[in-house]
């Protein structure tokens, strides 16, 4: 196929990014509270932050962390998984979900993904199911959560749920949000999410003991907050370390913003909702390209909108669509990753690609297209032009 500019597009070319936060003048105000006062570290601003994000997602506590990462370890950590336990992953998902698994010392079991989904297929989880199988960690991926009632009903109750709802701020299943589908949940601010901290995370949990828990370990497992420490009236006081701990713990800065970007996740949703219908109406016509469904009678999240490369009937190889749409300014990206497939991954366990197709598939055919809350209406016409124009090539 000749290489050329879009002809069809009205006006001249375009640099449009897969994501971009929205982040301005009123972040940058709130930020300046802990600056001027000097309290940086987690303090009051992390606690406004934590109370509104748990009233949000229906949660009775929420625990602000340094990542989703961290903070998917902390509750793996504060469940007490450790070594000769096994925990079920997905095969596609960000290595993060795997890796803390291995932080614990424990196995992580993978369990092939349904590409019409992309999230773990709930028919291949019980034959994984073992009497060491301490947790499972489901993964609303790009927005999308798991059917809860169909996982509920293939897992043992002794099994603990994890979300990992590093993309899933503020989407639900049938009215019920993330971050209390579980036993607990992790929630990732990083900037190609729908709200951002710069870097950031929040577990979220229903489970009074649990949430004390992680709380004590996210602060090196000290007994006491700073915040106690400091305002308290016995100034001696030191705290105890009975548990192993790790320094998790949000900066206020960071708290402030996070409050602020909380405050705007609806109108982003709503908006990105908006724009995913759009994309499915004006994209459908293209018969090598599946688009992402949302689950009936739920609340995506839309942290991306990712398509899904049909090889047999495209007319050129998925990396070859997104190097021609980089030429024509649309930045894409892969879905995620296929965990299995990673180098460490197969150097340490002796995967193939081909022990989960459906993760594989993923893999290599999937294509998120630019989704976010700085793009106009020109934005979408013209990723949709691009696509097009590759389409009308097809023969
Ligand atoms: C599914 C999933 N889990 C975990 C993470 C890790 O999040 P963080 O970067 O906040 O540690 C990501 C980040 O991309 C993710 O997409």
């Amino acid at each position: 196929m000749q290489k050329k500019q879009l002809k069809n597009s009205s006006t001249t070319k375009r640099n449009i990014a897969i994501s971009l936060p929205v982040t301005g003048e009123e972040e940058w105000q709130a930020m300046r509270e802990p600056l001027m006062s000097g309290w940086i570290t987690q303090g009051p601003k992390v606690a406004e932050f934590e109370k509104a994000f748990a009233k949000r997602h229906n949660a009775k506590h929420a625990l602000a962390v340094t990542s989703c990462t961290t903070g998917l370890h902390l509750a793996l950590a504060g469940l007490g998984v450790s070594e000769g336990d096994e925990v079920i992953i997905p095969a596609f998902t960000w290595v993060a979900t795997a890796n803390v698994v291995l932080y614990c010392n424990a196995t992580p079991v993978f369990v092939d993904v349904d590409p019409a989904t992309y999230n773990i297929d709930i028919q291949k989880i019980a034959e994984k199911v073992t009497d060491k199988t301490k947790a499972i960690i489901i993964v609303h991926l790009f927005g999308r959560c798991v059917d809860m009632d169909a996982l509920r009903n293939v897992l043992p109750e002794h099994v603990k749920i994890i979300e990992d709802a590093a993309c899933a701020a503020g989407a639900d299943y049938k009215g019920q949000t993330s971050g209390a589908l579980g036993d607990v949940a992790a929630f990732s601010f990083h900037p190609r999410k729908s709200i951002t901290t710069g870097e950031g995370g929040m577990v979220t949990t229903n489970d009074d003991a649990l949430a004390e828990t992680m709380n004590q370990m996210r602060n090196h497992g000290a007994t006491l907050s700073e915040e106690q420490r400091h305002h308290g009236p016995r100034p001696y006081l030191l705290p105890e370390f009975d548990v192993l701990g790790f320094n998790f713990r949000m900066t206020d800065m960071q708290g402030a913003m996070g409050i602020v970007q909380l405050s705007k996740l609806d109108q982003f949703i709503d908006e990105r909702s908006k724009w995913a219908a759009y994309y499915t109406e004006k994209l459908e016509s293209i018969k090598w390209l599946t688009l992402p469904q949302p689950l009936e009678g739920s609340r995506h999240g839309w942290q991306a909108f990712v398509t899904h490369v049909n090889p047999d009937k495209a007319p050129l190889p998925r990396n070859e669509i997104m190097e021609r749409l980089q030429e024509n300014g649309v930045s894409t990206r892969p879905g995620t990753h296929a965990v299995h497939m990673l180098k460490y991954y197969v150097e340490n366990y002796g995967f193939k690609p081909e022990d989960f197709p459906g993760a594989q598939s993923c893999n290599d055919n999937t294509m998120a297209i630019p989704l976010h809350n700085r793009m106009t209406q020109e934005d979408y016409d013209y990723v949709i032009s691009a696509l097009l124009e590759i389409d009308s090539c097809v023969e």
